[in-house]
């Protein structure tokens, strides 16, 4: 497996791959990598002849009092599950590499990211599809894997790639769930026990939420509320909980076509995201 860790190295070897009429499946990550990040290189590698996963916690993604500076790091312990998974080549860029002192052009999705975390996390949209747009120029995979956790930020890319005319086409993998039905994340290392166990309020919330739609609940008050009721039960503190139509994020009332049950959740200082799919 190799380490490349500046933009000639990393183009050059995704061309001599192209060249050799190998297709190059590539896997964007911060790093710190748990099974869900391993299920998208999978798919990555049932798709693609070359796999290529990219670490980089990218600082134009965090607001000023989000957690960038304790982002988990372990690239060793990463580097390890790249071999085991068979990637090919992991992009470990530095900051300076992937953005000069006097950077200033910026992508950014302009209908789809007002909402949800876009309304919570402002800027947070705009340091994502740069950030992605740049890694997709250096790497220029044919595939690119994204998880359906962040339902909204893969839909956000989807728009991106489309918009602007990019040559990779974007799969969306399910979303990984722990043995209890905490949605997989790297951010889960920052709970306590007490905390990680009232987490479990957002995936429980969801299910019940699933439950009442199947029973033939098509009211969004009554859906969210199942899931907030959860949580608020739990001492989580809200950030949002809102049914959104799939295809473009506007917000419903009832579930008429495909939808999106949405949450952000803060359980002490660890913000925490989940979402299912309906109707
Ligand atoms: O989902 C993530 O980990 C990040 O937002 C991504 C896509 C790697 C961009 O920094």
């Amino acid at each position: 497996m190799m380490i490349l860790r500046t933009t000639p190295e990393m183009r050059g070897q995704s061309r001599t791959w192209h060249r050799a009429g190998e297709s190059v499946g590539f896997v964007p990550t911060m790093g710190f990598l748990h099974e869900g990040h391993l299920s998208l290189v999978r798919i990555a590698k049932e798709r693609c002849d070359r796999v290529v996963l990219s670490i980089f916690v990218n600082p134009t993604q965090f607001g000023p009092n989000e957690d960038l500076a304790a982002y988990p790091r372990d690239f060793a312990r990463d580097e390890a599950l790249c071999r085991t998974a068979g990637v090919d080549a992991v992009f470990y860029p530095e900051v300076a590499t992937m953005y000069a002192p006097d950077h200033s052009t910026w992508v950014v999705e302009e209908a789809l990211t007002g909402v949800l975390c876009g309304a919570s996390r402002p800027g947070h949209f705009r340091g994502v599809t740069t950030v992605v747009s740049k890694l997709f120029h250096i790497v220029e995979p044919d595939v690119a894997v994204f998880g359906r956790k962040d339902a909204q930020q893969a839909l956000v890319i989807e728009r991106m790639v489309r918009d602007l005319d990019f040559a990779v086409e974007i799969v969306v993998a399910p979303l990984v769930r722990e043995a209890d039905g905490l949605a997989m994340s790297s951010r889960n290392k920052y709970l306590s026990a007490d905390e990680r166990q009232r987490a479990l309020s957002i995936s429980r919330g969801l299910r019940q939420a699933v439950a009442l739609y199947e029973r033939g609940e098509r009211v969004g008050a009554a859906l969210c509320g199942a899931v907030a009721g959860e949580i608020a039960a739990a001492a989580g503190r809200i950030d949002y909980v809102e049914l959104v139509a799939r295809a473009d994020l506007r917000p419903v009332a009832q579930v008429e076509g495909p939808v999106l049950l949405a949450v952000a959740a803060r359980f002490g200082a660890t913000r925490l995201i989940d979402n299912v799919f309906l109707g």
